[in-house]
């Protein structure tokens, strides 16, 4: 049986938005914070300040019928809620080669300053292994009147499928330990739990390790992939019948086994060094983990050498790049490979012009790095020669081939691999 739920959720990103308006979805009555003045007045105009599919209709619909509604008073969104998310950003800190945890403990103050309940806290964002433990003495240290829990929740949400990922997740993993915690965030989560996605009670430790193990195995996968494209290239032999053929045994699975220009995003790098990190701090040398993501950054070292010697070859300086998020389906630019490419190359050559296209990124790439940014792709595409490939968009896919006749074309991602006739024609793990 439903059992509606207040709930707060501090911090209004790809991962706090998304969680707010699916539980506002499901029935719970949800307020969401952010410091963020500019971000609450455009999401209280029903404005979604990231592009991710489905989410402006969620949001009309839940501020229209008032399941949600922004803030940025953290006694005012915080007033009578069962529970509290924090689903604020850990983003890498190249100092301390870890998570920056600043924007955690200033959310967790602004909880315990301003609560006028019991409440039970959960701690959505990514953290370093044993960050609950700090997390559980502040609260402890801070004296107050009311009963607080803290609970760990973490995400599983690929961007670009953010709201299909939360409405129908594999699994719902909760570190909880206490029986109010547990009771509440079965509550909380029983419209989405059925067979297909099963709720998993561990603790807290485990909870934290269960999100590093999944995301490092999945960018494993995708650096052993990677490496085994080199050796296909090198071989005569073909990337995408291999990861098809590997794909077929049910032990290996078929998912995160597409060769590319590497692993970005806001997730996978972070983690993988993250991990490795706390693997390190453990006094454990475990050379695995230790080495993902040595592998990603070598692949983009690869491919851009590549392209230099190409280059050379043609005696070229002009290229057009397609591509500039770190995948297809979202504008994020986030450790994106193409723009690691760009920056390898720019370093390497002085004289290098290179002219970038994306359908939705190119608005966060700044003004002064160098690139120029297409605006027309079908002319960009006439006045270049060299083309890369570098994010798998669909309407790339869907471009004709006439475009790519007299091109030079290196695609990272398989994407026109219809042109594999062209002799000019260069595929990542086939060719290139
Ligand atoms: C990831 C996880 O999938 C998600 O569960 C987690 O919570 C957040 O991090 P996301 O960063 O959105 O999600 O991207 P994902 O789809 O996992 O891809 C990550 C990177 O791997 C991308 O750069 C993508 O291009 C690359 N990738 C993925 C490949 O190169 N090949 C593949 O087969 C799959």
């Amino acid at each position: 049986m439903f059992v509606k739920k207040n709930i707060a959720i501090i911090g209004s990103g790809y991962v706090g938005l998304v969680s707010a308006l699916c539980f506002a979805d499901m029935g719970h009555n949800v307020t969401a914070i952010d410091k963020d003045t500019d971000k609450i007045a455009k999401l209280n105009k029903a404005i979604s300040p990231i592009y991710e599919a489905g989410l402006e209709n969620l949001l009309k619909k839940n501020l229209a019928n008032k399941n949600i509604s922004f803030t940025t008073n953290f006694a005012e969104g915080l007033k009578n809620k069962d529970a509290c998310f924090i689903a604020v950003g850990t983003p890498y800190d190249e100092k301390t080669q870890t998570s920056n945890l600043s924007y955690l403990f200033s959310a967790l103050d602004d909880i315990l300053n301003n609560i006028s309940n019991d409440i039970v806290i959960i701690n959505k964002s990514t953290v370093p292994l044993g960050t609950a433990e700090l997390i559980k003495q502040k609260i402890e240290d801070y004296k107050t009147k009311y009963k607080i829990y803290l609970a760990s929740n973490p995400e599983f949400l690929s961007q670009g499928r953010a709201v299909k990922d939360f409405q129908f997740p594999m699994r719902i993993i909760i570190g909880i330990e206490d029986e109010i915690s547990e009771k509440l965030l079965k509550d909380i989560y029983r419209p989405f739990i059925n067979e297909s996605s099963p709720i998993i009670s561990t603790n807290i430790a485990s909870a934290e390790l269960i999100k590093y193990a999944s995301n490092s195995f999945l960018a494993l996968k995708v650096s052993f992939i990677n490496e085994i494209a080199q050796i296909a290239t090198k071989t005569g032999a073909n990337i995408e019948d291999i990861s098809y053929s590997m794909g077929l045994d049910e032990r290996i699975g078929d998912k995160f086994l597409k060769s590319g220009p590497g692993y970005g995003g806001s997730c996978f790098p972070k983690d993988t060094i993250s991990l490795a990190h706390s693997a390190k701090e453990l006094s454990l040398d475990l050379p695995i983990i230790k080495n993902i993501n040595f592998s990603n950054n070598l692949t983009v070292k690869n491919i851009a050498d590549k392209i230099d010697l190409l280059l050379q070859q043609y005696n070229m300086s002009d290229l057009l790049v397609m591509g500039a998020a770190f995948k297809a389906g979202t504008d994020d630019i986030r450790d994106s490979q193409p723009l690691k490419i760009i920056s390898y190359l720019q370093e390497k050559r002085k004289n290098i012009n290179i002219e970038i296209h994306d359908p939705f990124a190119l608005k966060h790439i700044a003004e002064n790095v160098n690139l120029k940014k297409s605006q027309d792709l079908k002319k960009s595409i006439k006045d270049h020669k060299l083309i890369i490939i570098a994010t798998e968009w669909r309407e790339y896919q869907e471009l004709s081939s006439e475009l790519f006749l007299d091109k030079i074309v290196i695609d990272l991602r398989g994407v026109l691999r219809k042109l594999a006739n062209n002799k000019n024609y260069f595929q990542l793990g086939v060719n290139f």
